[in-house]
């Protein structure tokens, strides 16, 4: 029995759009920053007598939908292992429901490594991220402690790794909207095959990457800001310039947006940013995080988050 840990990440640099939809390549690199809040624990035990693998989400029985994706990367592992024995998977995340935080990047991050270690191989960050990558893109950065850059190329290049930054802060913002959720893996497929803004897009994200690498190793916290928010309104425009047109803000995630606006005009460091939903996070400095928090309280449900681990083994407990 295997068990790990891994946390959410929020990218400063996004990941929107892959070059190879079957080796999970992405079409330009990003940068993330891991969180210390709502992690995910996996537990891997070999079932040698097992036809079909098992996943267990959460106390329930995972859906086919969620199982397919977690035998595809399963698959991988057992190829390079030259294992054949099925596995029962046993995922907890605990981000309350609702949060808002996706928990993929977290699961598939814990995945790899509880698997890959129950197989009994014996992978660095590099091919641990790798593998996690194959689960979802967003999962190679999750698997690398504090800020992450994930290379793009081909699957032997497209791992992520850690680089060097100052302390940075996220008060998560959490908006009451019931919304219909088109998943970032199908949007990505329609913004790629439909907007005539792409190629732009894929361009100026290695652009923005590679100034975030230089911003983080500078300490430069405006910099770092300014190129974060400047990501995700290129890629929200991206967006909602496909066809059909995909919406993921609405006018209360606008509102954040503004809130950003409005404490940089005082001179606070607070940069917005959002993934596939509603929901916006604000990057500040450690220090200034609860003061944000304060402001936001209006606009949602707020959680500070700091820095956090990259996936590791949990002990078990000695019986
Ligand atoms: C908007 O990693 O969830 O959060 O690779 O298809 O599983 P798949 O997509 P996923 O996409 C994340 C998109 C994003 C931006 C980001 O995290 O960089």
């Amino acid at each position: 029995m295997s068990t790990a840990r891994a946390h959410p990440n929020i990218a400063l640099i996004k990941y929107w759009g892959k070059a190879d939809d079957e080796l999970m390549l992405p079409a330009a690199p990003s940068v993330s920053l891991t969180l210390d809040i709502f992690p995910t624990t996996t537990t891997a035990r070999l079932a040698p007598t097992a036809q079909r693998d098992r996943l267990i989400l959460n106390g329930r029985e995972a859906s086919d939908k969620a199982l397919s994706r977690v035998e595809r990367v399963l698959n991988v592992i057992r190829e390079q292992a030259g294992r054949s024995e099925k596995l029962l998977v046993i995922s907890d995340n605990e981000a309350p429901t609702g949060a808002g935080m996706a928990s993929s990047a977290s699961g598939f991050a814990a995945l790899a490594l509880a698997a890959a270690t129950e197989y009994g191989m014996d992978v660095n960050t590099a091919h641990l991220s790798r593998l996690a990558r194959r689960g979802s893109g967003s999962a190679s950065r999750s698997v690398i402690s504090g800020v992450a850059l994930w290379h793009a190329g081909t699957d032997e290049e497209s791992f992520a790794e850690e680089i060097p930054a100052p302390p940075l802060a996220m008060v998560s913002v959490v908006l009451n909207t019931a919304h219909k959720k088109i998943t970032s893996r199908e949007a990505m497929v329609t913004t790629r095959a439909t907007s005539p803004y792409y190629r732009g897009w894929v361009e100026s994200t290695r652009d923005m990457a590679a100034q975030m690498v230089e911003a983080c190793k500078a300490g430069d916290m405006r910099c770092i800001g300014e190129l974060t928010e400047l990501s995700a309104l290129r890629m929200h425009a991206l967006i909602m310039s496909s066809e059909p047109p995909i919406h993921y803000l609405t006018s209360v995630s606008w509102r954040v947006f503004e809130l950003a606006r409005t404490l940089r005009g005082v001179g606070m460091d607070v940069y917005a940013t959002a993934d596939a939903g509603p929901n916006v996070v604000l990057l500040t400095r450690p220090e200034l995080a609860a003061e944000v928090a304060r402001h936001a309280e209006a606009l949602g449900k707020v959680s500070i988050a700091h820095a956090g681990n990259g996936a590791y083994l949990v002990a078990e407990p000695e019986s």
